[in-house]
């Protein structure tokens, strides 16, 4: 490693370079349609957040004062066996072109668990799909022990392949219309929803903060509380998400945040990001999924992708509404063993885990590559 490199934590004044890194590293940056500018996006993640405002968690890497390398993190609370602990989230991580295979990456990362160590954050979770990173990860840190299955619907498969060509061309192998097919028959909504109402909104209500205590004793699940999903599906910055609620009478029985991601200008990308109800309410989760893939159907929405652990209770929900099992498991890890809290992981039933596309920081835009 060259020697007049230095590592730093994040200063104001650092967007710029900071952006302009990942842009090169990631061929664009973010890959999502945002109506601000990237700096302001960048700032909405990484100093915006209720749990993070300082970006503390963003350790740079300067080569004559140029930004060459950047690990980033974000800071929430997660209920992990019934208990509250604060986690890092990994987010963006880039290294220069030039400055590659020369250790920075793993250096950024130990940087941060300095960090990590200074505000008492014990835990961490991050995914990557960079196979690079996936056969050093496989190696040092620990498998999320319930698999996160990537779940898709597609209305036109021969659209899907022209705009989005595999190499190796599963959906034709499976038979995916088949598939589906057959899971729509299997998974006949219930249509148990009679007395509900779906509200569309801008904004999360203080409801939302009894919707996640009712969940019970979660297993892994980012508190979704009304602060911080005000901060992740409200604030401008984050970009265009859609919001509803299911109401039965005045108590709130579920929420669904979608988007459709325009990052590709002539085949734009609908996601199912969060989903969530009171403990046996299927009737919402089927009316909330209904209404959030109604809207992106009017839209001609050719594609929607969400995902859920596998075996989880809505997994037959999204059946019902002709979603397959795509195959593609999410690689995601956890440092978690390594504080010897594994037995905290391994009694986890798929029910006891709220993972989705909100829980992670991207949403794909080259599937079946999640
Ligand atoms: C992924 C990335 C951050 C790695 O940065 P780097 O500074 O080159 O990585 P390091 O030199 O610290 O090496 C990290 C590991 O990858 C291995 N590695 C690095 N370059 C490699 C290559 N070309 N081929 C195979 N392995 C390689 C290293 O041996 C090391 O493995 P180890 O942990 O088992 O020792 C960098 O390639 C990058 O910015 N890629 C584009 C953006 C990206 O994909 N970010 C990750 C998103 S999660």
């Amino acid at each position: 490693m060259a020697e007049d490199i230095t590592f730093r934590n994040y200063r104001p004044g650092d967007e710029q370079g900071v952006v302009e890194l990942l842009r090169d590293a990631f061929g664009e940056w973010p890959k999502l349609d945002i109506v601000c500018s990237r700096v302001d996006y960048w700032r909405w993640k990484y100093t915006g957040s209720p749990f993070s405002d300082t970006g503390e968690m963003v350790v740079v890497a300067e080569d004559a004062d140029k930004i060459i390398g950047v690990c980033s993190m974000n800071v929430y609370p997660v209920q992990l066996g019934g208990e509250s602990a604060l986690f890092s989230y990994a987010g963006d991580h880039a290294v220069s072109k030039e400055y590659r295979g020369r250790g920075l990456s793993g250096r950024l990362i130990e940087e941060n668990r300095v960090n990590r160590d200074k505000l008492g954050i014990k835990y961490t979770y991050f995914v990557t799909q960079n196979p690079i990173l996936v056969k050093s990860y496989d190696k040092r840190y620990h498998v999320f022990p319930v698999p996160i299955i990537n779940m898709v619907r597609i209305d036109d498969v021969e659209l899907q392949l022209s705009k989005i060509p595999m190499e190796y061309e599963w959906l034709m192998k499976t038979g995916y219309k088949a598939l589906q097919y057959a899971n729509r028959v299997m998974n006949r909504p219930t249509g148990l929803y009679g007395g509900l109402e779906i509200e569309s909104t801008r904004e999360f209500p203080l409801e939302v903060d009894e919707l996640y205590r009712a969940q019970g004793r979660m297993g892994f699940m980012v508190n979704n509380s009304r602060d911080y999903l005000n901060w992740r599906f409200c604030d401008p910055r984050a970009g265009p998400y859609r919001i509803f609620l299911a109401w039965d009478g005045d108590r709130l029985v579920g929420y669904v945040v979608s988007r459709v991601n325009r990052f590709i200008e002539d085949y734009h990308i609908g996601y199912i990001v969060d989903l969530l109800a009171l403990p046996g309410e299927k009737g919402a989760v089927e009316f909330l999924l209904e209404s959030a893939l109604a809207e992106m159907d009017q839209q001609g929405i050719n594609i929607v992708l969400s995902m859920i652990p596998k075996g989880h209770r809505y997994e037959p929900c999204y059946a019902g509404q002709g979603f397959v099992d795509s195959r593609k498991n999410l690689h995601l890890y956890t440092n978690l063993n390594t504080w010897g809290e594994e037995a905290k992981l391994e009694v986890l039933n798929p029910d006891q885990v709220h993972f989705n596309f909100g829980s992670i920081d991207s949403l794909p835009v080259n599937y079946p590559n999640i």
